[in-house]
């Protein structure tokens, strides 16, 4: 057997390794101390997660697996994020989240780490913290819920939200039945059923190969997720004796097979902010351009919402992650490994798939180019990103005049006045929505259409902002502009009426205004401020130290990893 990590406080017959043992022996058997790995279950089960609820039960099934390959499983309740409930955002609190996270996996006498994740923000935290601190993990993603239905209709969690919301402010849904739809909505344990942020995160970590392949996208409600969940008990226990730490097996080819599968899947915008991250406690090189470089020209071959038409149950019956990936095979490293010891590439040629409406072969792609497009321009130095695949295609080539809002509250006073200035060609701008600005970096760039446009049947038009998009969302939308406006960005100085030009297919966005004009003009003081200027705690330290969503939008200090060792004892 290895040294292990834990031996450190275990080993011994001194006074600490007594104290360290003592405290522990609450049911402990006394062999429990002879040097078999300690592992942690890094828990996000919370009832104000919602999505998460539901892991208690699979942290059991992972404690059995343990056990039976001769661990010692510890539950450790980790921060966790839930992203309907939490204000101002959730996205405020991930680098919290890790921060706490990577602490206590580095403070604990412990040898390795199953993350137990689901809703949005849970998994990237989680995979943040494992990165930095570099000790043996793999992750189970709490799948998503059973579909519902409504006036027999299967309801997307997320996207029929926004789109039933819309219906009612255009007048073809009345509020009572809007209002009746809810209790139809979330019908079982488990995250949101589309392919949004938390589908997305689980299929993109599976692809660079953090997960047991084929995993990914099991329903909350499968018995297959506990069956899943115990193998991986087993699994931690021979990856800490073969010391298969983060740092030993992925590599940028690891980031490159995420990319390609978040194309291929139609993921969430958020995939790239969280990734950029994953990568920097990595000390991998990874940019915003990479997902141009290397996703853009991947078919999208899963026909789900909020691109298209399926949800997560219809999608892991047609076969699943596996199955898209052998179509995409020749783009991906062959060489990049998974958790398993294997190569992602070796669980590919025995997937197969099984319904050809909602997982289509590469030669009838659903999109042909799909990944996620980086814009630059006057207006986005540092970069912005969107989706064509959830885009209107007329457009994605488009000039119009800017409908500028200060903040999120602005939009919200002014969108539906009738006397706003505004047509079906003009471009919905929103600043102040940034990682500083709001603080936080909230999911508010897909900014609902004016109701007297809607009312005229609009149900697209092109929006910019610094902030994200729910990746359960659809439309037109340019997100994650840097430099945001609260740093300084363009973004800052676009008035009213100002012409600008969205060029995806030239990956180009411009404020079309002289460079005279543009360096005479002073941004508004309330949007390079932000709504409010945090003074103490969390968010005054996320405020001085967050990046650009060009990087991550993490911490600044947070970035690489700074190992699993702790020099000096407690006592
Ligand atoms: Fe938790 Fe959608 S709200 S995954």
């Amino acid at each position: 057997m290895t040294e292990q990590r834990s031996s450190e406080w275990y080993a011994g017959t001194d006074r600490n390794s007594y104290i360290h043992r003592a405290w522990m022996r609450r049911g402990l058997p006394e062999n429990a101390f002879d040097g078999r790995p300690h592992i942690a279950i890094a828990n996000s089960a919370s009832d104000l997660t919602p999505c998460n609820s539901h892991l208690n039960a699979v942290m059991e099934s992972v404690k059995a697996g343990i056990y039976e390959a001769g661990g010692i499983p510890l539950n450790l309740p980790v921060v966790s994020l839930g992203e309907t409930q939490m204000r101002p955002t959730a996205m405020l609190w991930r680098n919290m989240a890790a921060m706490a996270t990577e602490e206590m996996l580095r403070a604990n006498p412990i040898d390795g780490v199953v993350l137990l994740g689901g809703c949005d923000k849970t998994i990237p935290s989680l995979l943040m913290a494992a990165a930095s601190v570099d000790i043996p993990a793999i992750v189970v993603p709490g799948g998503p819920m059973k579909t519902g239905t409504f006036q027999g209709v299967a309801l997307g969690c997320g996207t029929d939200v926004w789109r039933l919301s819309e219906e009612v402010r255009g007048g073809t849904l009345s509020e009572q039945e809007f209002l009746r739809s809810e209790s139809s909505m979330i019908s079982s344990q488990g995250h949101c059923n589309t392919m949004g942020t938390a589908s997305t995160m689980a299929l993109v970590t599976e692809a660079f190969g953090m997960i047991i392949p084929g995993l990914a996208g099991t329903s909350a409600v499968d018995s297959r997720l506990l069956e899943n969940s115990h193998e991986t008990g087993r699994l931690i226990v021979e990856l800490i004796e073969a010391e298969r730490r983060p740092s030993t097996f992925l590599t940028r080819g690891s980031f490159q097979n995420a990319i390609v599968a978040l194309a291929a899947i139609g993921g969430s915008t958020n995939a790239v902010v969280h990734l950029l991250a994953i990568a920097g406690r990595l000390g991998i090189t990874l940019t915003l351009d990479d997902f141009d470089a290397i996703g853009s020209g991947v078919p999208l071959l899963v026909n789900l919402q909020p691109a298209g038409r399926f949800l997560m149950d219809d999608f892991q019956r047609a076969g699943g992650l596996l199955a898209v990936l052998r179509e995409v095979k020749d783009l991906l490293d062959p060489t990049a490994l998974t958790i398993t010891g294997k190569p992602l590439v070796d669980y590919l040629d025995s997937a197969r798939i099984w319904d050809h409406e909602v997982i289509t072969v590469r030669e009838t792609p659903m999109i042909a180019d799909a990944g996620i497009a980086v814009l630059r321009g006057n207006l986005a130095p540092g970069g912005a990103i969107i989706k064509p695949a959830a885009a209107s295609a007329h457009l994605l080539t488009h000039r119009g005049r800017a409908v500028v809002f200060d903040t999120i509250e602005d939009m919200h006073a002014r969108i539906d006045d009738p006397d706003l200035d505004v047509d079906a060609d003009s471009i919905l701008v929103l600043r102040g929505c940034g990682p500083k600005g709001y603080p936080g970096m909230p999911e508010v760039a897909n900014m609902p259409l004016p109701k007297k446009l809607l009312e005229q049947g609009i149900r697209d038009m092109v929006r910019i902002c610094d902030g994200r998009m729910s990746g359960t969302a659809y439309g037109t939308v340019v997100l994650h502009v840097t430099p945001e406006a609260a740093a300084g960005g363009a973004l800052g100085i676009v008035k009213n009426g100002d012409w600008i030009i969205l060029d995806v297919p030239k990956r180009r966005l411009t404020l079309d205004v002289t460079q005279d004009e543009l360096n005479s003009r002073v941004p508004n003081q309330a949007t390079v401020d932000g709504f409010a200027r945090p003074a103490r705690g969390w968010e005054r330290l996320y405020v001085e130290h967050v990046m650009g969503a060009d990087t991550g939008a993490d911490l600044d200090f947070l970035q690489g990893t700074s190992g699993h060792r702790v020099s000096r004892e407690s006592h």
